[in-house]
């Protein structure tokens, strides 16, 4: 009797987290959290703040690419073979390589895939990182400045005499 009890208990806690999970998912961007816990302490005041590494130093496909693209665990390598290799994160940075696994970095920044965004039409047309990004090289862990909604693209779009038809962002 107790038993089932438990089984039946532990069911419904199962099926809970689940549909958290789902919900989740689900979230519009603006409920989600603007600044999400990372699952290394990386640091970009530390990076291209007070060592002054260019953003496309890191983000290289950017101005000719849709996307920015995040650098791979084999880029953080090659200079913390030499920079504070004892350091706690960096030894834990480490481990991925050893596992091969990229880091789980937890995205800031999208848009639904009904939409079109395209970075290196912007970065080309010579907008600042920051425009979009706010000043990304101030913080230690990124927190979300726009609120990547469609009327946030048209009020620039329009601004600055870009394209504000459909078919432009949605293919
Ligand atoms: C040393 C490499 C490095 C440099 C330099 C760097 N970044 Fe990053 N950037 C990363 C990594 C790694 C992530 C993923 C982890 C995170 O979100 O902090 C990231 C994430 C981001 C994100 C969030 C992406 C998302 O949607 O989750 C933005 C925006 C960004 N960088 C902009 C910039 C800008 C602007 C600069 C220059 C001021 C810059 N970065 C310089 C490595 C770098
Ligand atoms: C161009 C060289 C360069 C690249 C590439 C680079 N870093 Fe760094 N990193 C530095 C420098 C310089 C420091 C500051 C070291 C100091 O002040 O002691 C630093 C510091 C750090 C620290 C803090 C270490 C501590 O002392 O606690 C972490 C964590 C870190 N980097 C992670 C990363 C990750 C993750 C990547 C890849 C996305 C990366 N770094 C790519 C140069 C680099
Ligand atoms: C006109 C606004 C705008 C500008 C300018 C801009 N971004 Fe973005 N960025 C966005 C949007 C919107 C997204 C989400 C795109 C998506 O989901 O496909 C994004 C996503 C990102 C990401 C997440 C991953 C990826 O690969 O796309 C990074 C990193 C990033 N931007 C870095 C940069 C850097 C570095 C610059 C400057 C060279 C820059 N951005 C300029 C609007 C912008
Ligand atoms: C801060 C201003 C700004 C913001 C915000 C912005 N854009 Fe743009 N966008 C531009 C400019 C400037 C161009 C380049 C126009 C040109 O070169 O003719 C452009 C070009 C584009 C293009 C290519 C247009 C073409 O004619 O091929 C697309 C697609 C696009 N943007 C989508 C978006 C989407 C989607 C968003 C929002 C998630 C967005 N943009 C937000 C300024 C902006
Ligand atoms: C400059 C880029 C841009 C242009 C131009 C644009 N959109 Fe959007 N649209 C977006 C973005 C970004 C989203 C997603 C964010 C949001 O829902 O606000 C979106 C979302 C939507 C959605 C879904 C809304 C929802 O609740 O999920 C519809 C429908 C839509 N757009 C229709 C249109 C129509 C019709 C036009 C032409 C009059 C248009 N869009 C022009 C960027 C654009």
């Amino acid at each position: 009797m107790k038993k089932s009890w438990l089984i039946a208990g532990l069911l419904v806690a199962v099926l809970a987290v689940c549909g958290g999970l789902a919900l989740l998912y689900h979230l519009p961007l603006d409920l989600r959290d603007r600044s999400p816990r990372q699952p290394l302490a990386f640091s970009h005041k530390v990076h291209a703040g007070d060592n002054g590494i260019h953003c496309l130093f890191c983000h290289r496909a950017a101005p000719g690419s849709p996307v920015a693209g995040i650098p791979p665990v084999s880029a953080c390598r090659s200079c913390h073979l030499y920079i504070s290799p004892d350091a706690p994160e960096i030894v834990r940075l480490m481990t991925y390589w050893d596992g091969r696994e990229p880091i789980p970095w937890v995205r800031v920044y999208s848009v639904p895939d009904h939409v079109y965004f395209p970075h290196m039409m912007h970065v080309r047309a010579g907008l600042d990182c920051g425009q979009c990004h706010g000043g990304v090289a101030a913080m230690d862990r990124i927190t979300r400045y726009a609120n990547l909604k469609m009327g946030w693209c048209m009020e620039c779009h329009r601004r600055s005499r870009a394209s504000i038809d459909c078919w432009t962002c949605h293919k």
